[in-house]
């Protein structure tokens, strides 16, 4: 395999821009500072695509796909590293001085399939163990929880024996090395334990990509200690963002559309019941490209979440982002039961296949429980609630179901229809509208508080790369370490450092990142803002605006102790306010 002196790699890099090689790609118009076009990896019809010329950056604001030039024909090629410089030089006219020897990115598509390897060894071995006399306990908890032998084998279950380096011990006897056991986070490495598997007296989840792939595993504990679940860390074989569990044998079910459910037991007990079209998350929120990936089974998506709070919560976060994607989503309601494996334990896939045909309408229920927030008895409080319902009516992006639902919702709320619809449109009118694509928690209140500082932060980094010119003011108010988040705070002293040295370059920020996850994010940071047509002024007050909310997002984050003081603080200054107020 060829490989690429990096100098060059650099040189082709310097000279490229990424607002030239996308634009051959996707018809970009330039509003601001930015470029937008409709995106090419998700269907759309507004469009979200961005992509910044000073950033070097793209960005869509409706699947979070971003990167840099290197990963837009990744992408959108499918493309390998090499290649991509390949394509990129050749635009230049430049040839390629290629070095015998296996290049960087050779080696990461290496290191991924050497670890999907050994993901598959480990998870032959788990599996034995299971069959085997060891596995005795575990074998009687998932046939204690109704799996037949072919769901066992079918989902390739399997048990990690407890203590030890059992699983260390096999895969060095097939040959792998401790580099190698390490990247695969099967394996860690104490100082003074010395080597230990991750995963010991747990019933094991092999965890497959559409491909089958084994690419990490689950491990549920057999009982109630804690954590319940341990999950494989991501490496460059498993993000948990873009896979989705049982999605290998979903997708070519002969049922239409898929079943997304919480949970790995719920996944594999509706296959069992031929419900074979399910599939869950891997532990973690429904992400963009999880729900671009569903919406290539359909247009329509049955919910089929915990019945708990968090699972109401977890579905009304869903739907946005399925909407994003163009997926509506029914909801399936297993009251009193509370999740699908429960009930199809309790009533069986008879009654299940019944609940499928009562699903209900996502809007319907995102309205249900909005309207708990309203005293419903009271004349205002009914009032509040049809204005507030009204406010998401307003915000349906399609105008067809828009109509639709003025009629559904006016008849639900018992409101004549032209009343009602004259109301829907004045909202839209006003730009007042809540969009059923936006994100974060559609209706729960009090909720959205920690997704909620993103936004400035994502503000200030955007608009600092965009505009050093208000370095100064922002490096004297904000400290990297008052961003929330672990990365953000990373990036964040990045960008300072670059300013700092009149240098700053978020395309190179990125390339600082290994796992797609980390760069997605890092992406989204600095696209986050759509700041068209703005003057100095607006830029400025934007600045202050978030530096403000950062500010008192971190004040509030700080110990009790302290913000006891912070608050006294407060206290007295709005007394002695007060007083000056009066004096006047
Ligand atoms: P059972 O309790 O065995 O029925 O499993 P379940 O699959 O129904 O799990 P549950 O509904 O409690 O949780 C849904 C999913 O969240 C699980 O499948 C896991 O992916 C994840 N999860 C649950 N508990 C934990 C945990 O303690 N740690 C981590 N990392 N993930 C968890
Ligand atoms: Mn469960």
């Amino acid at each position: 395999m060829a490989h690429i002196p990096e100098s060059f790699v650099q040189e082709v890099l310097s000279r490229t821009d990424i607002v030239d090689v996308i634009s051959s790609y996707v018809s970009l118009q330039k509003k601001g500072g930015r470029y937008f076009g409709l995106c090419p990896f998700h269907g759309e019809k507004t469009a979200s695509f961005s992509v910044s010329g000073s950033q070097q950056l793209y960005y869509c604001f409706g699947c979070h796909a971003g990167g840099n030039v290197v990963s837009f024909i990744e992408n959108y090629e499918n493309a390998s590293f090499v290649e991509t410089i390949e394509m990129l030089a050749d635009r230049l006219n430049m040839s390629v001085p290629y070095e015998k020897g296996s290049s960087a990115q050779k080696a990461k598509s290496d290191r991924r399939s050497i670890i999907q390897e050994m993901n598959r060894e480990a998870a032959n071995f788990y599996y034995a163990q299971l069959l085997s006399p060891a596995g005795e306990r575990a074998m009687n908890y998932l046939k204690d929880r109704g799996l037949t032998d072919e769901t066992i084998r079918k989902f390739g279950l399997g048990y990690s024996l407890p203590g030890g380096n059992s699983l260390y011990n096999y895969l060095k006897s097939k040959g792998f090395d401790d580099g190698q056991l390490k990247m695969s986070g099967l394996v860690m490495f104490s100082e003074d334990r010395g080597p230990y598997d991750r995963f010991f007296n747990r019933v094991m989840f092999p965890i497959q990509d559409a491909s089958k792939h084994v690419i990490g595993f689950g491990g549920r504990v057999m009982g109630n200690a804690e954590p319940k679940y341990l999950n494989s860390p991501e490496t460059e074989a498993f993000d948990k963002s873009r896979n989705l569990y049982g999605l290998h044998l979903a997708r070519s079910s002969r049922r239409e559309g898929l079943i997304l459910c919480e949970g790995y037991m719920d996944v594999i007990s509706m296959h069992q019941a031929g419900f074979d079209n399910a599939v869950a998350t891997l532990g973690t929120a429904l992400t963009g490209p999880q729900s671009v990936m569903i919406s290539k089974y359909g247009k329509q998506l049955l919910l089929c979440y915990d019945s708990d709070n968090a699972g109401v919560k977890a579905a009304l976060r869903a739907m946005p982002i399925l909407k994003r994607s163009g997926v509506t989503s029914r909801i399936i309601h297993m009251e009193p039961y509370k999740d699908p494996d429960e009930f199809i334990k309790s009533l069986g896939a008879e009654a299940f296949e019944e609940r499928i045909g009562d699903a209900q309408n996502g809007f319907m229920f995102m309205l249900d429980i909005h309207d708990r927030d309203f005293d419903l008895e009271d004349p205002q409080g009914y009032t509040d609630c049809v204005n507030s319902a009204a406010h998401r009516v307003a915000g349906i992006s399609d105008e067809i179901e828009r109509v639709t639902y003025i009629k559904a919702v006016s008849e639900r709320y018992a409101i004549e229809e032209s009343i009602f619809k004259k109301k829907v449109d004045n909202i839209g009118l006003s730009g007042k509208a809540i969009s059923d694509e936006a994100p974060g928690e559609p209706v729960l209140t009090g909720m959205a508080v920690k997704e909620g500082i993103e936004i400035p932060q994502n503000i200030l980094l955007s608009l600092l790369a965009d505009y050093p010119e208000h370095f100064k003011e922002v490096k004297d108010n904000i400290k990297p370490s008052e961003f929330e988040g672990e990365l953000y705070q990373k990036v964040a002293d990045m960008l300072y450092a670059g300013l700092e040295s009149g240098r700053a370059s978020p395309a190179l920020i990125l390339t600082r990142f290994e796992g797609e996850e980390e760069k997605r994010k890092v992406a989204q940071m600095f696209g986050g803002t759509n700041m068209e047509n703005s003057t100095q002024e607006d830029i400025r007050i934007a600045i202050k605006e978030a530096m403000m909310k950062i500010k008192a997002h971190a004040a509030a984050n700080i110990p009790k102790e302290e913000s006891g003081n912070a608050l006294q603080k407060a206290i007295e200054n709005q007394k002695i306010k007060n007083r000056l107020r009066s004096k006047k």
